[in-house]
């Protein structure tokens, strides 16, 4: 169990490069399994959700190697067991995407439902609405989502959207299993993440035929059969959020590197907002800020709007703005674990049901905070880089889960972490 030291307040200052995307290269992985071949995914980080996906992978029947080149080389001619054992889908929710590719490729799949999660209660009954919807028989037996479909998949008309709007993982699984289902499918309410997109992309290139990537209305005519793919998986928009986020939090400037706006627009929208410089740039953009920033308000939504995977972290940054902001969450309505560790560090936050109400501070003082979810364990980085003193950060696992080696990439642009084994 690794702890960080963080000592502060640091100026962040340099450049730093953004890695592949987790949110694309998990789902693109289960794709793998539509296609019997040797798949190649480029540019996917090292990250321990990708290894448990590997591990998923391996333990229904593929051989999964991270090549010398970093590529990881999916071989999936033998689906021997489609089975998603709990004891790996309860360490990692995204092997939920493992189902529609397992149903449409082997007639059959059993998935464990993945369980419990820190940022709150998240159902899966919108993906099973959708496989049912293409005529897969679903039931649930011990813990685990039993599906048939031994007589294939039918091509059909699917509204997916759910209480908080389109899913993300939903999609990528009903997307998935329609690509091979005989006839033509419609999904309504699709989720138009950048990382589904992808997926979608990915998917063509295996000869799959969609249209409408992008929209919330995503048409798919289902083929006999797909080919394994090369693919290079997108930028994470999500880590190029959080680099954003330090840079402003420290009051530094950072040109951040394979970062793509297009995909953060929302995000972009509110840095210039509160006085936060972002100026486009060949490979990404430079971000600064001198002062303190003005407060605003945050409301998380499904893309093109607020990503709730930056909530966190822009809390952060809020709670050092010249006055009150106010962060809804509008995707995950519990998703403030990070909220209790802020205060510790001297943060005025009030939260009234799925709203915080920030009251700026003009600093935040070191304490030990302890990490409970990916995103939140961010914050707490950035938090530690601009608090007074050294912050004692538990429970990292949380932060390797999405990060790649989070320290070696902030310590050459100024900030002082050090890992040690608790
Ligand atoms: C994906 O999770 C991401 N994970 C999450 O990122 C991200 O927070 C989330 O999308 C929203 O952007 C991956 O891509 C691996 P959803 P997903 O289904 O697909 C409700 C991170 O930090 N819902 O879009 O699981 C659900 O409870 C992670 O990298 C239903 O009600 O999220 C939530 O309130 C955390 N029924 C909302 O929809 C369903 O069947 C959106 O969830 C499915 C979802």
């Amino acid at each position: 169990m690794d702890v960080f030291r963080i000592e502060g307040p640091v100026r962040l200052s340099g450049s730093i490069t953004v890695n592949g995307s987790k949110n694309a290269s998990l789902p693109i992985m289960a794709a793998a399994v539509l296609a019997p071949g040797k798949s190649l995914l480029k540019g996917a980080p090292q990250l321990s959700d990708i290894s448990v996906f590997s591990q998923l992978l391996e333990d229904i029947g593929c051989k999964v190697t991270r090549e010398s080149t970093g590529d990881i080389a999916i071989d999936s001619t033998a689906i021997g067991k489609p089975v998603g054992e709990y004891d790996i889908v309860r360490r990692m929710r995204a092997g939920i995407c493992i189902l529609g590719p397992l149903l449409v490729r082997c007639g059959k799949a059993e998935v464990s439902m993945p369980g419990g999660c820190a940022i709150g209660y998240r159902p899966v009954d919108i993906h099973l609405r959708g496989l049912r919807e293409l005529g897969a028989q679903i039931r649930l037996e011990n813990g685990y989502i039993v599906a048939d479909a031994t007589r294939g998949l039918r091509g059909s008309e699917i509204f997916l959207g759910g209480p908080f709007g389109s899913t993300v993982l939903g999609t990528a699984n009903v997307l998935m299993a329609a690509t091979l289902a005989k006839g033509t499918t419609v999904i309504e309410s699709a989720a138009c993440e950048p990382e589904i997109a992808d997926l979608a992309n990915c998917l063509n290139t295996m000869g799959a035929k969609i249209t409408g990537i992008g929209s919330p209305r995503l048409t798919i005519e289902g083929v006999k059969e797909l080919k394994p793919f090369a693919y290079e998986v997108i930028p994470d928009r999500i880590e190029a959020g959080t680099f954003m986020a330090a840079a402003a939090v420290t009051k530094g400037c950072l040109h951040i590197h394979n970062c793509r706006l297009g995909d953060l627009m929302a995000v972009v929208d509110k840095l210039r907002n509160i006085g936060v410089t972002v100026e486009p740039e060949k490979t990404g953009c430079i971000v600064a800020c001198s002062g303190s920033v003005s407060p605003t308000d945050i409301t998380t939504q499904p893309y093109p709007g607020f990503p709730t995977d930056l909530q966190a972290q822009f809390m952060v940054l809020l709670a050092l703005a010249a006055g009150n902001s106010i962060v809804i969450e509008k995707i995950f309505p519990d998703r403030f674990m990070h909220v209790a560790e802020l205060a510790r560090m001297a943060a005025n936050l009030r939260k009234e049901g799925s709203a915080v109400i920030i009251s700026g501070v003009k600093k935040l003082i070191a304490a030990p905070v302890m990490a409970s979810d990916l995103r939140a364990s961010a914050a707490l980085v950035l938090a530690a880089l601009a608090a007074e003193g050294e912050t004692i950060i538990s429970r990292v696992y949380h932060i390797d889960r999405g990060y790649e080696k989070i320290e070696q990439r902030l310590n050459p642009v100024g900030a002082k972490i050090i890992r040690e084994s608790d």
